[in-house]
């Protein structure tokens, strides 16, 4: 098969992982016989150094048209104090809501050789942690109405939370179907004690429900659920929630798990066009320095493959040389623990290659 990869190395840290991921992918290419063609795109805080915009139109362009965007990170120090539509960070929300992917995916599971790495004590981990959250990406309050005015000689500033309940409907059809795919539970996260656009949200999830009656519907308030992820996270399956509680609460999700590094995502709109992307920063303070671990964006190529090209495969391949690369004690930085064998990013690239090479 030949497919067209938009390729985003972005800031900081993003081109040196990126590296190792295409690496990955041509591995993956050379041994299935497929072709991947790849569009280098501009976006964040060097595209602002190179063309004073954070995703100029064109680069957008070259997104929409590809088969899938695989991006490594934006953002930085250097651009903190750009106005606020011109931040680095803008780029990707303009080209999340360009493509139209309404919905972000990100696993939270712990993989076996890593359990030392959670902060949570054995006997939580030992439970098991693997669920899903599934966040609203283009709506909510990232996308609402922001104004900064004066007011009485003082400066005010608004951000506007807002869903209709189409937005709602299609993002919670995702989770449901997702839980169907797995072990049936959906929790649905809002703060319908205090916010309107949340009581619209649960009364939207809980009219969906009758459409699936083989999934099994629960309600959660979002602080209760930030405590519960640390208290008891064996009990999620999937989480549906919106733009900004699921941003903040998928960082919980991924540190318990053990390292941020290690987190891929995918999202997906309403055709195969994906964006796939490690959920870490750009990490400015190691960008360079040959430490960052490439796995959180290998496993985000690994999504692309499974998701948008039905590559399941060629997917399981990469996903698979991973967990042999840390069953033999290979770590980056990130994830290194007594015993272990510290490597550089390049090196966990070659070490992955290596694997696929040797099945
Ligand atoms: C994420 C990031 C982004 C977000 C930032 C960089 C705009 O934190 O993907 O979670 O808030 O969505
Ligand atoms: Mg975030």
């Amino acid at each position: 098969m030949t497919k067209n990869i938009a390729v985003i190395r972005g800031d900081g840290i993003g081109p040196e992982i990126l590296e190792q991921a295409l690496k990955v992918l041509d591995k993956i290419a050379e041994i299935y016989g497929h072709t991947f063609n790849y569009t280098d795109v501009d976006m964040g805080g060097c595209a602002i150094d190179k063309w004073g915009n954070p995703l100029p139109e064109e680069m957008l362009k070259k997104c929409v048209e590809s088969d899938s965007v695989l991006l490594g990170a934006v953002g930085g120090e250097k651009w903190n104090n750009v106005p606020g539509d011109m931040r680095p960070e803008k780029g990707l929300l303009r080209l999340r809501a360009g493509m139209g992917v309404y919905s972000n995916n990100r696993p939270a599971k712990i993989w076996k050789q890593l359990a030392d790495a959670s902060p949570l004590k054995k006997e939580i981990v030992d439970k098991g942690i693997d669920f899903i959250i599934v966040r609203e990406l283009i709506g909510g309050i990232y996308f609402g109405e922001h104004t900064t005015s004066e007011e009485n000689s003082e400066k005010k500033a608004v951000d506007v939370l807002s869903y209709t309940e189409s937005e709602i409907e299609r993002i919670g059809r995702i989770g449901f179907e997702t839980a169907r795919k797995r072990n049936k539970r959906l929790c649905s996260v809002e703060k319908s004690n205090v916010l309107d656009s949340s009581r619209l949200w649960k009364a939207v999830m809980h009219r969906l429900e009758k459409e699936y009656p083989d999934v099994e519907l629960s309600d959660m308030l979002v602080d209760n659920c930030a405590m519960q992820i640390v208290k008891n996270p064996a009990q999620f399956d999937v989480i549906v929630t919106e733009n900004m509680f699921g941003d903040i609460l998928s960082d919980e999700a991924s540190m318990i798990t053990g390292s941020i590094g290690m987190i891929p995502s995918s999202s997906l709109g309403a055709t195969s066009c994906g964006l796939y992307e490690p959920i870490h920063g750009s990490a400015p303070d190691i960008a360079g320095m040959d430490i960052a671990n490439p796995i959180g964006t290998i496993l985000s190529s690994a999504m692309m493959l499974r998701y948008s090209f039905d590559m399941s495969k060629e997917a399981d391949a990469i996903e698979n040389a991973v967990s042999a690369v840390l069953d033999e004690g290979f770590r980056t930085a990130d994830i290194m623990s007594n015993g272990c064998k510290k490597v550089g990013c390049s090196e966990m690239g070659k070490l992955i290659i290596s694997q696929l090479e040797r099945k």
